[in-house]
């Protein structure tokens, strides 16, 4: 079976003015569908500019990292844009919401950026919200609704298009318990459910035991799984 995922000897360097930061030291790294997979590690190890990697936001400074089998650290910034839009769905642990549309108006935007022009499907984004227990927000704006609310949106706009791969850094973060528990159970749900790969960084030791798989990273290594 070719993993979904996969990584080969991944160095990111980088550099402002003249200071270099090595934040990659040769991660090596595979994934297989249906995986569900907690990254672990203090702070500034390296585990975002893994995922931003993993998702083609950032080009390595060496290594290799293939999609489905498909080498996405040499192609142009339009073609991993193609890829990353068909295949990944994001979620971050600030929100990035558009704060001029509504819960339902942000995910429409995401189907249309997936689809092209096309029209969204209203059903499915109600579905989804109600889902994430939204189902009496979709016309509030990010600034009408909690913390935790806009983190279900921007996790419902994640996955409005069905992405094969879901990378989420630090998702529950700045949620409280209650809340954390609702985007676990979700992401819990689109695994078993519909096969979905999900990577997600945690600190938190409770989200991690929802994962069928642990990676430690120090200093810009894995070094335990
Ligand atoms: N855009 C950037 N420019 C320069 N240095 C960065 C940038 N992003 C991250 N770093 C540095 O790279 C290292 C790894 O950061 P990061 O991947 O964000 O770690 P983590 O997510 O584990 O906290 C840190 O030393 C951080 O300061
Ligand atoms: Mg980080």
């Amino acid at each position: 079976m070719t993993p979904i995922l996969e990584t080969e000897d991944l160095v990111k360097i980088y550099k402002v003015g003249k200071v270099e930061t090595h934040a990659l030291r040769g991660v090596s790294l595979s994934v297989n569908k249906g995986e569900f997979v907690a990254i672990m590690g203090q702070s500034g190890c390296g585990k975002s500019t893994l995922l931003h990697l993993l998702g083609g936001l950032l080009s390595p400074t060496s290594g290799r990292i293939l999609i489905d089998g498909e080498d996405i650290s040499n192609i142009s910034d339009a073609k991993r844009t193609d890829i990353r839009r068909r295949k990944i769905g994001f979620v971050f642990q600030r929100f990035n919401l558009f704060p001029t549309l509504t819960a339902d108006g942000n995910l429409k935007l995401a189907e249309r950026i997936h689809q092209g022009n096309g029209k969204g499907d209203a059903a499915k984004r109600r579905e989804t919200l109600k889902l994430l227990k939204l189902e009496n927000k979709m016309d509030n704006k990010p600034l009408e609704l909690s913390g935790g609310e806009q983190q279900r949106v921007a996790l419902a706009r994640a996955v409005i298009n069905s992405p094969a791969i879901i990378l989420a850094d630090e998702p529950t973060g700045n949620l409280d318990t209650e809340n954390s528990e609702i985007v676990l159970d979700m992401f819990n749900e689109l695994n078993q459910r519909f096969g979905q790969t999900i990577i997600m960084i945690t600190h938190n030791p409770e989200a991690a035991r929802h994962c069928s798989r642990i990676i430690y990273m120090r200093d810009g290594h894995i070094v335990e799984e």
